[in-house]
């Protein structure tokens, strides 16, 4: 597939654009104001200039990855595409809104993916004619760095649509799995109650932050601790994820820890907002 639509010019918006336009599609990136995507190919170019600063990447691959790279406000420029991936703000509404809108404007057989990380891909396909075109393609952050994909399968996805797009995403150089439409998929699932777990430990008092965090890298051999993993995240993202395991799955063991809460309502969201569970000023 070489054109390819990206709805979103976010974090993960953006990152995606980056990664498949190196891997040699040409991309259209959307976002709803002109200044997010001019914002969004700034950072992107930035970005590469970093990767040629560290001998990474060459400069004439830095220059062929950004002319790959188109950017509209104009959903209506998707006409051609032959993959879309929705990575805008995660919420239903907003999400079946763009699809219905990708339904009129794309061809009939153009694949529709969402980046969602929760949100039920049966509930976002049910917005378009041919729902079977529409399945889960979910980068992981930041995109160009790490390597793995969830291909997420909704109950009305074809086959051919997710072979297609397994091959697709393995080619630009991904590890891919596939799975079947569950909350959180196979990485959230497991990793947002361990840091869900974690907090519930340092609100009982039993380890320090520092302590618990420790444990994890030595212990368990993990690159990064849970505490510092949720402000990398944002600890906004982790309960909000918590929610959604607990209301889908509906097992007291999916309950949010209330220091996260607290944590939220204190707007103390991890590195974005300078202080989480550590402090970044
Ligand atoms: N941040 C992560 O670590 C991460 C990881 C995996 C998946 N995701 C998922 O990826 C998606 C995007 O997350 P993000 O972190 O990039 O969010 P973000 O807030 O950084 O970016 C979302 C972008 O979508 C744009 N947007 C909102 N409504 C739009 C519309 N109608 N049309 C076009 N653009 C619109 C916003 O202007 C914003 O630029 C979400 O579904 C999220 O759950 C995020």
């Amino acid at each position: 597939m070489d054109k390819i639509g990206i709805v979103g010019a976010g974090t993960m918006g953006r990152g995606i654009a980056q990664f498949l336009a190196g891997a040699g599609s040409e991309v259209i990136l959307h976002d709803i104001k002109t200044q997010y995507v001019e914002d969004a190919l700034e950072s992107i170019e930035i970005n590469l200039t970093r990767s040629v600063e560290k001998e990474r990447i060459t400069p004439d691959k830095k220059q062929k990855t950004l002319n790959n790279i188109e950017i509209t406000t104009d959903l209506k420029d998707f006409r051609d595409r032959e993959l879309v991936i929705e990575a805008a703000t995660e919420k239903m509404e907003v999400k079946k809104k763009i699809f219905q809108d990708l339904d009129t404007i794309c061809e009939e057989d153009t694949i529709l993916a969402t980046n969602t990380s929760a949100l039920s891909i049966t509930g976002i396909a049910a917005t378009v004619t041919n729902p079977e075109r529409v399945l889960g393609i979910h980068f992981f952050n930041p995109v160009p760095v790490m390597k793995l994909v969830e291909i997420v399968r909704g109950l009305t996805t074809s086959e051919e649509v997710i072979q297609e797009c397994q091959d697709f995403v393995a080619a630009a150089g991904k590890t891919v799995v596939e799975v079947q439409e569950s909350p959180g998929f196979i990485v959230n699932r497991i990793l947002i109650p361990m840091i869900n777990e974690a907090a519930f430990l340092l609100q009982e008092g039993v380890a320090s932050a520092d302590d618990i965090d420790t444990a994890m890298k030595n212990g368990a051999n993990h690159p990064i601790g849970p505490l510092a993993l949720a402000d990398m995240i944002g600890i906004d993202v982790c309960l909000s994820i918590m929610e959604t395991l607990q209301e889908e799955l509906e097992e007291d063991k999916y309950r949010p820890c209330p220091l996260l809460r607290q944590k939220v309502r204190a707007d103390q969201l991890g590195r974005k907002s300078g202080q989480g569970f550590y402090n970044y000023s």
